[in-house]
């Protein structure tokens, strides 16, 4: 049995676990990360790409944003279209100056992965068999295999951070759980193509033929979706078909201007929303998708897990350079009020935006509640304050800090 020590032992290097890592490391804080499969898997995970501000200053903190400040698109503004006709919401104007930035998920990964490399931090890619031991105690661990050898990795903290598949959420026992959850009765049908984008902002398409989204990665890269039936299968999906029913939900010219091209990743992904509270148990932390999930209708996924970074860091702070412990009961009720407005705002905009006249939503047929979100979304539409309310939570609420 191979012995490691570190003071904080990340599971999981997707976005949150790097992140974390990087920012620890950055205050004299040392972590092992420990993944369950390759870097280049992880980066082969297909994922939005638009970041708050708050998260792009914590890139810029963890010294991973070189490449997102120089190649990073400020957006000032998007638009939500209603069966062809367009609004534009200016997010800069309606907040006083905010925006986001359009850079890729998987670059941020892999931005932060090279951060991590160059700073000679450990991480185990392919370690199996993780499991977490007496997280309630003063000195938890964590046991893992890696090429064919028994590890046992002993800390102080153990931050969960492998996403909504992961182990460290099924550590906390099911008595002490409370899970939250919506599943939609739709997907998206997501399709990459190496196509100028359709617009510059994105283009939101609520449409009676069911909703559809016009994003980017870059002035040459585009990443499109459809909302499609639970049952369809990917094969089921040409890369024309695709297009020729994207055309018929996206408003009229910005059809006519679409460029189309083969698809370079397709895939269908389900909606859901899921909480779990409470997001630690004794000296393990629940960060990112491990605790929460939410449709990508307002793109607050890695917004969610850069938030929970964000507290968790501020309370490890305060623990190794304060020596106070008492802060880290904070954790969980901090992360949760910010989770619960972002999984709000992504669970209205998902129904506001998309089809459910063939189904059942809420406690009423789907052409009733079909008709009150139509009536909802026009409101909002219609006066500055209602597109200050999209806005406002579109370019992400203010994180919170810790009380003294
Ligand atoms: N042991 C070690 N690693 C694990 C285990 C395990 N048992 N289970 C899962 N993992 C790893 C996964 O392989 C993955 O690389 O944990 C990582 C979790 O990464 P993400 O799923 O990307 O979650 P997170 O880092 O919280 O990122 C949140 O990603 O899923 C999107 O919408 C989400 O954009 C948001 C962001
Ligand atoms: C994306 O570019 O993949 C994307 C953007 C915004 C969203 C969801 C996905 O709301």
């Amino acid at each position: 049995m191979n012995v490691l020590k570190t003071q904080v032992a990340i599971i999981g290097a997707g976005p949150s676990g790097l992140l974390l890592g990087q920012l620890l490391s950055k205050q004299g804080i040392s972590n092992i990360i420990l993944e369950r499969v390759t870097g280049d898997y992880v980066l082969g995970r297909i994922r939005a790409g638009i970041l708050e501000q708050g998260f792009v200053e914590l890139v810029r903190e963890a010294g991973a944003a070189r490449r997102m400040d120089e190649e990073g698109e400020i957006h000032d503004g998007f638009e939500i279209s209603v069966d062809g006709h367009r609004t534009h919401i200016d997010m800069k104007k309606l907040t006083g100056g905010d925006t986001v930035v359009c850079y890729g998920q998987v670059e941020i990964t892999r931005d932060l992965m090279a951060a991590r490399e160059t700073a000679g931090l450990i991480t185990y890619y392919e370690a199996t068999d993780v499991a977490l031991d007496n997280v309630k105690s003063a000195s938890p661990s964590v046991r893992f295999r890696h090429d064919n050898e028994a590890y046992t990795l002993q800390c102080d903290y153990i931050a969960g951070c492998d996403g909504f598949h992961g182990v460290s959420r099924q550590t906390i026992p099911a008595h002490i759980r409370t899970e939250h959850e919506r599943v939609y009765p739709f997907g998206w049908l997501g399709v990459l193509s190496e196509t100028p984008p359709v617009s510059k902002e994105l283009i939101y398409c609520k449409h009676q033929r069911g909703f559809a989204l016009a994003s980017k990665r870059s002035a040459s890269r585009s990443r499109y979706y459809i909302q499609v039936p639970l049952s369809d299968k990917v094969e089921d999906w040409s890369d024309d078909a695709f297009w020729q029913e994207l055309k018929k939900r996206l408003p009229p010219e910005a059809a006519a201007q679409l460029v189309t091209g083969p698809s370079i990743e397709k895939s269908i992904a389900p909606l859901r929303s899921f909480i779990c509270e409470p997001m630690q148990y004794g000296n393990l932390f629940l960060v990112g998708d491990a605790a929460h999930i939410v449709p990508p209708t307002g793109a607050k996924g890695l917004n969610l897990a850069a938030s929970d970074v964000a507290a968790l860091y501020k309370v490890l702070v305060r623990v190794y350079q304060q020596g106070d412990k008492t802060c880290i009961k904070q954790y969980s009720e901090i992360a949760l009020r910010r989770v619960w407005h972002g999984e709000r705002f992504s669970w209205w905009m998902t129904n506001m935006l998309h089809n459910f006249t063939d189904m059942s939503a809420a406690d009423m047929d789907g052409k009733t509640f079909a008709r009150f979100m139509q009536s909802e979304l026009s409101y909002y539409l219609a006066s500055e304050n209602g597109q200050k309310v999209i806005a406002e939570q579109y370019v992400g609420l203010s994180y919170e800090e810790l009380a003294n």
